[in-house]
């Protein structure tokens, strides 16, 4: 007979923390006359500063460099220079930008207190973000975004990383920034095609969160599409603030449970970057991606077409795609190579499959399973959507 053994003693203990999310609008940041660095960052014996810039913005910028050290001589720091690297999806394939400024952390003797300012686009900011995490396990880090994507959606964001076995994002943290500053000057410097592509996850934004927002995204498509600046700027600024409002209110800043809104069409986004040996740009999957589940709502009766006519419309009037050719890929056994994301989008999720669809514009549903029939509908009206650039999608 098996004696029963007296239960273990256990221990509970409840953590709490509490974070502050800083984020920052303004203009031409190192300027002399403006405060706001300088207010932000507590000066102190010993405090030190690192800079690191992405190349492409030290190429776009060419007194930049000049404006942060004069900025920096009149403030009380431990100046540790401007450290030009190089950015772009690139930096995310591999470790050597993240090795690269844990040496610059090393060799600057950045402590915990002390501060690492990094200027870039998105995935230069996640690689750096993920670098400045664990160094130390975690200095305090400023987010400079400098793209409209790092602008509206990832510099507001509280995770970094970069990929790992040719998955997105599969080496990473959650990591919230000291600050956050967007400085609008940055973006009229990036290419017209990236500056606009960003404008994605703003109509992302929109459409899990607020209809009002992808009703005045439609009325100013145009001044959107010609990059109009205080079109851009607008919905730069709303599409940030419903991000940051998703994390700190939503309940789950660290993303413990399956439901991921601010993830609505990138669980095929992140297999087609993959895909396309991430020739095809974050920004340009996540179009395609929006525009597949937004159909699908409409093909398992969540939405009406009329809605998804208006999104499919909006992503082609700022002049992003809906269809690239990796989507009619198959594997040897004859199934379509994209649906694999599904299964890696629920394993980076943890727990069970959990995807956003639409019921209309501004309210999402969650759903745990995708039928793959209806997908590849989806894929073939897509398919001839681009070929004609429009088509008559009636609910057959
Ligand atoms: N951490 C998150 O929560 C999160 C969320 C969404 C996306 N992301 C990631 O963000 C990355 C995409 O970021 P992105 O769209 O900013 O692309 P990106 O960082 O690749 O930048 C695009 C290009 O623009 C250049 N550039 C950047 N700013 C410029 C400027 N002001 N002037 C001129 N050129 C400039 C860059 O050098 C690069 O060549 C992806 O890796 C994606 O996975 C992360
Ligand atoms: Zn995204």
């Amino acid at each position: 007979m098996q004696t029963q053994l007296a239960p273990m003693p256990r221990h509970d203990f409840q953590i709490t923390a509490v974070f502050k999310h800083r984020i920052f609008f303004t203009r031409d940041v190192f300027a002399a006359g403006n405060p706001l660095v300088g207010d932000l960052l507590t000066e102190g014996e010993g405090l030190r500063v690192l800079i690191l810039l992405e190349d492409s913005i030290a190429e776009a910028w060419p007194d930049l460099t000049g404006k942060i050290e004069r900025y920096f001589a009149d403030l009380h720091f431990r100046y540790c220079g401007v450290h030009i690297l190089p950015g772009g999806e690139v930096v995310k394939t591999d470790d050597d930008l993240v090795q690269n400024v844990w040496q610059l952390i090393e060799d600057h003797r950045i402590d915990r207190h002390s501060y690492v300012l990094a200027i870039g686009g998105g995935a230069f900011l996640d690689a750096t973000g993920f670098a400045s995490a664990t160094a130390h396990r975690g200095v305090r880090y400023l987010r400079f975004p400098t793209t409209t994507l790092s602008q509206d959606d990832s510099g507001v964001g509280v995770k970094c990383g970069i990929n790992g076995f040719g998955k997105k994002n599969w080496i990473g943290s959650f990591y919230v920034p000291f600050a956050v500053i967007n400085d609008y000057n940055f973006l009229h410097t990036q290419d017209e095609d990236t500056r606009r592509a960003g404008l994605i996850e703003a109509v992302k934004v929109a459409l899990v969160m607020d209809g009002e927002f992808f009703d005045w995204m439609v009325s100013h498509a145009d001044n959107l599409s010609k990059l109009e600046k205080e079109a851009l700027e607008t919905c730069v600024r709303r599409s940030a603030l419903l991000h940051a409002q998703h994390i700190t209110s939503g309940g789950d800043p660290f993303e413990t449970g399956s439901s991921r809104p601010l993830d609505f069409g990138h669980w095929s986004a992140h297999k087609l970057e993959q895909m396309t040996d991430f020739s095809l740009s974050h920004a340009h999957a996540v179009a395609i991606g929006v525009a597949l589940d937004s159909l699908y709502s409409v093909r398992v009766g969540l939405m009406e077409m009329a809605h998804a006519k208006r999104v499919i419309r909006l992503i082609q009037d700022l002049r992003l795609p809906i269809w690239h050719e990796a989507l009619w890929e198959r594997d040897e056994l004859g199934r379509l190579v994209v649906l694999q994301g599904l299964e890696e989008f629920r394993e980076h999720l943890g727990g069970r499959l959990t995807v956003l669809l639409l019921e209309h514009p501004g309210q999402g549903k969650n759903v745990h399973q995708m039928d793959t029939e209806i997908i590849e509908r989806c894929l073939d009206d897509l398919a001839q959507m681009d070929a004609k650039s429009s088509i008559d999608l009636s609910a057959d």
